[in-house]
This record gives structure tokens, sequence and C-alpha cells, in this order.
């Protein structure tokens, strides 16, 4: 049968991989879908560059434009990143008839909408398994396998640089710059390796897994983005000692009240297996009505893990050339006419626990003052610790745990909190869920 033929844009970490994976599992993928698979033409920036894997039998396009209308290519496969000449070049290739395959987050949680609509003009097929979670198949899962649900939230761990420095930095005290330089090395970081550390990179995560959790549109501006860059050794070892581990969550939430978007260093306990996910490792953990509780765990990131999603939606959309387009799965799980425009909650109106840690002076009435203007907010204590100040020291370091609060009630009291005398600088907060509390709306 006519072999199914393939043109990549980008032969990086995940373009090589992809190359190799096509190749090294021929046989099987071939007995999958009754045909071949290969790749025809590719493009780079650089074409004079090493590249890791066979490129036998494959033509270098130095016009990635060419690339994409070429007529003898079914499906372009886009991994080169970014959001500018990838939204043009992917644009131009399903207007001209062809499937996209992409892991590109950043291009499908800003503009996947605009690029679903012009699939869907042209009958083709966007499939972008490899954006979220990388060797997790949790577009899948999600909007395939938990169908039958109505899901109320969604909250993992899906950025593996951020969960792999948080986990070097507290298994072997190593710093935090020297941790992100070996996940550079070893193709995890984004081109920009603030968008892992910023929650960037997450949030895009996020908005793709909240809309075809939800069917809700993508909407990447409305998620809250706290990033890593500010965890201090000194929070991370607290957290131990108090039973917790800090973990960079994404969250998205359905409450009664609207849907909450957010990516920020979460407190989780111990005990939950989330919290015990470490390295370049992502889990994802999903509430919904008929199953419950189900999490999904797997490499979140590197050449390998995101090469296994690309090539399972190349042979996804090799079965879908069969059907008719109207047959086919929708990009976002639900017919686009009947996406939902659900209301949105700002940080301020989420509920939440929370850590703080703030220095203050050591003497007596301090803890008075600090618990009375919580407790004056209605927010209630659940741990409390003040460690003697060093010798020569004025200042104790008090530690806590609250219950749940809306945060405005939070922000508000940490402002009257640091314009106590006695209090010196900015009080460090930081959210803490228990999963187990979550509320379904
Ligand atoms: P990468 O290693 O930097 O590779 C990017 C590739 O795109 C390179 O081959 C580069 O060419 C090519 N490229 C860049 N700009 C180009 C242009 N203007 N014209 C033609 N080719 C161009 O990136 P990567 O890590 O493979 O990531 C690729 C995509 O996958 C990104 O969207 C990323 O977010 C996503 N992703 C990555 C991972 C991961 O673990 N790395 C996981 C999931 C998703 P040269 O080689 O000549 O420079
Ligand atoms: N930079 C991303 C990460 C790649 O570390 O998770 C996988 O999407």
């Amino acid at each position: 049968m006519k072999p199914v033929n393939i043109g990549l844009l980008g032969l990086g970490t995940v373009g090589s991989a992809t190359v190799d994976l096509l190749l090294a599992n021929a046989g099987d993928i071939s007995d999958r879908i009754g045909r071949p698979v290969r790749v025809t033409h590719a493009a780079v920036r650089d074409p004079s560059k090493p590249r890791n894997c066979d490129l036998t039998g494959v033509e270098m396009v130095s016009d990635p434009s060419e690339l994409v209308s070429h007529p003898d290519i079914d499906i372009v496969v886009e991994l080169m990143g970014g959001t500018d000449l990838a939204l043009q070049l992917c644009t131009q290739a399903v207007n001209a008839g062809k499937h996209l395959v992409t892991a590109n987050k950043a291009l499908i949680a800003e503009h996947g909408n605009e690029l679903f609509a012009a699939a869907q003009a042209s009958g083709v097929v966007v499939a972008y398994e490899a954006a979220v979670a990388g060797g997790i198949p949790i577009i899948k899962a999600i909007r395939e396998g938990l169908a039958g649900n109505r899901i109320n939230s969604v909250a993992g761990i899906i950025n593996g640089t951020g969960n792999f420095i948080l986990s070097e930095m507290r298994d072997k005290g190593r710093p935090f710059d020297d941790v992100l330089r070996e996940a550079q090395e070893l193709g995890y970081a984004e081109a920009d390796p603030t968008f892992d550390v910023e929650g960037i990179d997450a949030a895009h995560k996020l908005t793709i897994l909240a809309s075809i959790a939800f069917g809700i549109p993508l909407n990447f501006p409305a998620v809250f983005t706290e990033g890593i860059g500010n965890l201090t050794a000194e929070d991370v070892s607290n957290a131990e000692k108090l039973g917790y581990r800090i973990k960079h969550l994404g969250i998205a939430e359905q409450t009664p009240q609207g849907v909450s978007l957010r990516v920020h260093p979460t407190l989780i306990p111990q005990s939950q297996l989330i919290a015990n996910v470490h390295g370049v490792m992502n889990a994802v953990q999903v509430q919904s009505d008929a199953v419950g509780e189900s999490l999904y765990y797997g490499a979140g990131a590197g050449g390998g893990p995101t090469g296994s999603a690309v090539v399972a939606d190349i042979l996804d959309i090799a079965r879908a050339l069969a059907s008719a387009a109207d047959q086919r799965m929708p990009s976002l799980g639900f017919l686009p006419e009947r996406l939902k425009n659900l209301p949105l909650l700002a940080i301020e109106a989420i509920e939440s626990a929370y850590y703080l840690r703030m220095q203050a002076a050591d003497q007596p009435g301090v803890m008075a003052e600090v618990t009375g203007i919580l407790g004056g907010l209605g927010i209630s204590i659940e741990a409390i610790e003040q460690t003697e100040p060093a010798q020569h020291d004025t200042q104790a370091t008090i530690i806590m745990l609250t219950h749940r609060v809306i945060e405005k009630q939070m922000v508000e009291a940490l402002q009257q909190i640091e314009a106590l005398e006695t209090i010196e600088g900015a009080v460090t907060m930081i959210r803490v869920e228990h999963f187990n509390t979550r509320q379904s709306s």
C-alpha cells in the first residue's frame, strides 16, 4: 500500500527522536496501520549541523514554506517550536489540506482556536498529544478514555524541567542554576528555559488540559502563573519537616463560582502519590464523576517520550485518512460549536490552605499580633512553629500552616502582617493542596 509521507519541520531533540522511532519500529508501525510511514522531507534552520538520526532518503528542504505545501506530503509534523513562524507554517499547511501533528504547546495554547478552525474548514486533523506531559497519553485519556465523565478537576506536575530541578535541589542539595543547565543538556528544557522556570510552559499545557476536560475554548491569558525561581532551600526543607513536599502544579478546577486555572508552587502531603513524582517524570490527577480519582504517570520531557506521542498521532491520522472529516475526533473532544464560555475565577477568589514564613522580632506579643490578624479575618491556623533566633540574632522565624480560606482574605492578612513593626520584610506564602478536600461542583 502507498506509504504515509511525512514532512518534518525541525530535527532537534524531538524531531531526531521521531525519525529514530519511525525507523526502529517501522515493522510494528506498518503492522498497526497496514502501510509504512516514511519521512520524505525535513526543514531545519542550519542544514550544516550534524543530526542525531539516520536521514537516508530524507530530502532536506531549505524553505520550510515549500515543505508545508509539497504535493507528496500527507502529514506535516511541526517540531520547531515558537509561535510566529510555526503559526504561519502550520496555518499554511492546514490551508493546503495537510494533516498536522505538533508538539508545540505554546502554539496550541495561544493560537489553537484559530488553527483548529482553519483545519476544520480544510477538513484536516491537528493532533497534539506530544504537547502535554511528554510520554503520557493524557490527551487521549481525557478526550477519549474519560469521555463518559464530567470532569471536575485536573491537577498535575506538567513540566519535567521544573520537577527535575525541584527534585535535585531537595534530594542532593544542588544549586538551581546547575540543575537547570543539566536539564538543558538532556534536551528537557524549552529553547527559552524561563518558560519552564516561570511556569509559562506549564500554563500552556494547563490551558490545553482545561479545554479538553471542561469543553471550553483555549484561554491561555486566563491562567494565573507563578514560577519556582523564588523558592528557597529553607522553604523546601520546612515543607519536608511539616510532612509536605513542594511541587510545581498546574491546577484546573470547575467550582460552582467558575473555572480556576493556575500554575504555582504547592505544598502537597508526602502521603499523596503525586508528591512522590520525581525528576523529569510528570503526573496528572483527574477527578471525574464516574471514575472518581485517576492518576496518569510517565516521563514528561525528552526526545524518546515526546517522539512516542508524535508517532502515535501520526498513526491515528493515518487511520483517519480513510474516514470522512465529520466522523473524526473534534480537536478539543467537544464539537466546536458546543464549547462553553464558562465564567473564570480570579486568583483572589480561589480557596486554598497556605504555608506562611515570616521573620519576626524576638520579643513578647509578636505571635499574638500575627495570630490576632489572622483570626480577625477568619483564618484558622492548623500548625505554627517558631524557630529560635541564632546567637546574636534578634529575629525569629515563624512558620504556619492555615486551613482553607478565600485567597482575598489571605492577601488582606498578609498586608496587615507586613505592616507590623515587628515583622521584617515580606511574608512568604505558598499554597497548600490536600486534594481529598477538593469539592466537586
Ligand atoms: P530543539 O531541539 O531546539 O529543535 C528545534 C528544531 O527546529 C531544530 O532542528 C531547529 O533547526 C528547527 N528550527 C528552529 N527554527 C527553525 C526555522 N526558523 N526554520 C527551520 N527550522 C527551524 O527543540 P525540541 O526540544 O525538539 O522542541 C521542539 C518542539 O517540541 C517545541 O515546540 C517544544 O516545546 C516541543 N516539545 C519539546 C519537548 C522536549 O522534551 N524537548 C517535549 C515536548 C514538546 P536547527 O537544528 O538547524 O537549529
Ligand atoms: N520543557 C518541557 C518540560 C518539555 O520540561 O516539561 C516537555 O513539554
